[in-house]
Formats: structure tokens, C-alpha cells, sequence
């Protein structure tokens, strides 16, 4: 694991932003993993504006991003299919054929779970996966006690975690009770694991993710193993280590 300390969450955004650049270069299509939340925003800014500036082209790439609620229409402005086409789609000026999202809506949502993991393991991994991380340790929406090896399935939000995702919603009541998400071995596939943290709310997650014992309790743990992970924080997520 590399861990990197910022200042704030602004030099976090900055730094993922130059390494996804640089692990991205010479690429011929270029496969990202998308993660949602508040912490990969900065990033998603920097990028953008690299974009803009012709630093790095994502017209072609490819992504996936790491998980959906179940049951959220997708044109609710808080469905992650609309939260990844405003937030990244859009300022980097993807395809939005190229990127895909998860099916909360499907009626067999297994089997779309299943096809949507087989096109990813038919890449071989994505190159480069944003995480973030939830307070609980959790990446994507695997929960405390996920299973290492798993793959894109149905889970069960756990409560905090539709606590700390009410924000986006008008009361915790809306928050969805399931979810569909990539695996811990889904998110282990890939070639370069990037995740942001920033802000004290995160430091237990973090320390129990770096200097921890790997443990199904805190999911982020399983990164150790991980060949190739960089983890980007802020001064306050790194308060614990
Ligand atoms: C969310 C997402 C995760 C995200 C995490 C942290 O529920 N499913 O992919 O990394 O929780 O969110 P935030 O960055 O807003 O703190």
C-alpha cells in the first residue's frame, strides 16, 4: 500500500488527479472504475479540468461503476447512474454509451449482477478503480463482514449507511434498503486501486484500513493485499494513523 497525506481535500483531488493521469497514459482504451460519494468529487474536478486543458482524453474509455441502489428510478437526481453522468460523464466528457452502471431496476437483478461482473472480469480488472471509503470501512457498498472473494451481487445496506447517505435524500426513510454492488474480488481485479478519503469521519476507517489487521469487519482492509493500491488522503482522514 502507498499512502499519500494532503493538506485538504482539494491537494487530494490535485494528486489523484496527476497519478490517474499518469497510470492512464498510453493506454489504447483506457478501462476506469468509477466510485460515487463526496470523496471522489475533487478528483472528478481536477480531472475535468485536465480535459479541458487536453491533458488526457476519456472520449474512448470505458467504465463501471462500482454499485447502484435498488429500486431508484434512474432519473432521480440521487440515483447513481444520474450522480456518475453529472459528476463524471459529463465535465470529462465520456461517452456515455462506454460508461455502464449497475441495473438496480432489472427484474432478474442476479442475473444482470452476474453479466455485469462477467464484463468486467472479460477485460481482465479495470485499470484504474476510485474508491472511496465509508466510515464503517465499507468500499462500493461492501458492508462489514462481505465476503473477500465476492462478486457483483444484491446487498443489504447496512443502517449507519443509509444514515450517512441520507444527506442525499430527503429523510433516512427514502434511502433504499438494498443496493447492487461489485465484490471485494471484483474490486481486487483491478489493475491500480486509487482511493480518496478525506475528513476525521473517515479516520477510524482509515487506520483500521492501513494499520489494521485485514478483517471482514473493515472491508477496505482486503486493499493490503492488493498489488497496486494508492491511498490518497487528507491530514484529518490520517489523524489515526
Ligand atoms: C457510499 C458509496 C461508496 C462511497 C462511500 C463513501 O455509500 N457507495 O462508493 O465510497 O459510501 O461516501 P462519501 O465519499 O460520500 O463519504
Amino acid at each position: 500500500m502507498e499512502v499519500v497525506i494532503c493538506r485538504d481535500a482539494d491537494e487530494v483531488g490535485r494528486v489523484a488527479a496527476d497519478r490517474m493521469v499518469s497510470y492512464l497514459e498510453g493506454l489504447d482504451t483506457p478501462v476506469l472504475g468509477l466510485a460515487t460519494g463526496s470523496s471522489p468529487l475533487a478528483l472528478y474536478r481536477e480531472l475535468a479540468a485536465r480535459v479541458e486543458a487536453g491533458v488526457i482524453d476519456l472520449s474512448h474509455a470505458l467504465a463501471f461503476a462500482l454499485d447502484e441502489y435498488v429500486g431508484v428510478p434512474l432519473e432521480h437526481p440521487e440515483s447513481y447512474a444520474s450522480v456518475i453522468r453529472r459528476t463524471v460523464v459529463e465535465p470529462l466528457k465520456m461517452d456515455p454509451a462506454r460508461v455502464r452502471v449497475p441495473d438496480g431496476l432489472a427484474d432478474d437483478l442476479a442475473a444482470a449482477a452476474d453479466e455485469y461482473d462477467a464484463a468486467i472480469e472479460a477485460l481482465g480488472g479495470v485499470d484504474v478503480q476510485v474508491l472511496g471509503v465509508g466510515s464503517n470501512g465499507h468500499i462500493g457498498f461492501n458492508e462489514p463482514f462481505s465476503s473477500f472473494s465476492s462478486r457483483t451481487r444484491v446487498k443489504t445496506l447496512m443502517q449507519q449507511t443509509r444514515e450517512d447517505n441520507a444527506r442525499f435524500f430527503d429523510s433516512v426513510d427514502e434511502v433504499p434498503q438494498h443496493c447492487v454492488t461489485q465484490g471485494l474480488g471484483t474490486i481486487m481485479d483491478s489493475h491500480v486501486a486509487l482511493l480518496v478519503a478525506s475528513g476525521e469521519g473517515k479516520a477510524d476507517a482509515v487506520a483500521a484500513m492501513v494499520e489494521g489487521c485485514v478483517s471482514a469487519q473493515w472491508p477496505a482492509s482486503i486493499l493490503q493485499f492488493h498489488p497496486r493500491a494508492v491511498i490518497i488522503i487528507d491530514e484529518a482522514a490520517a489523524s489515526k494513523l
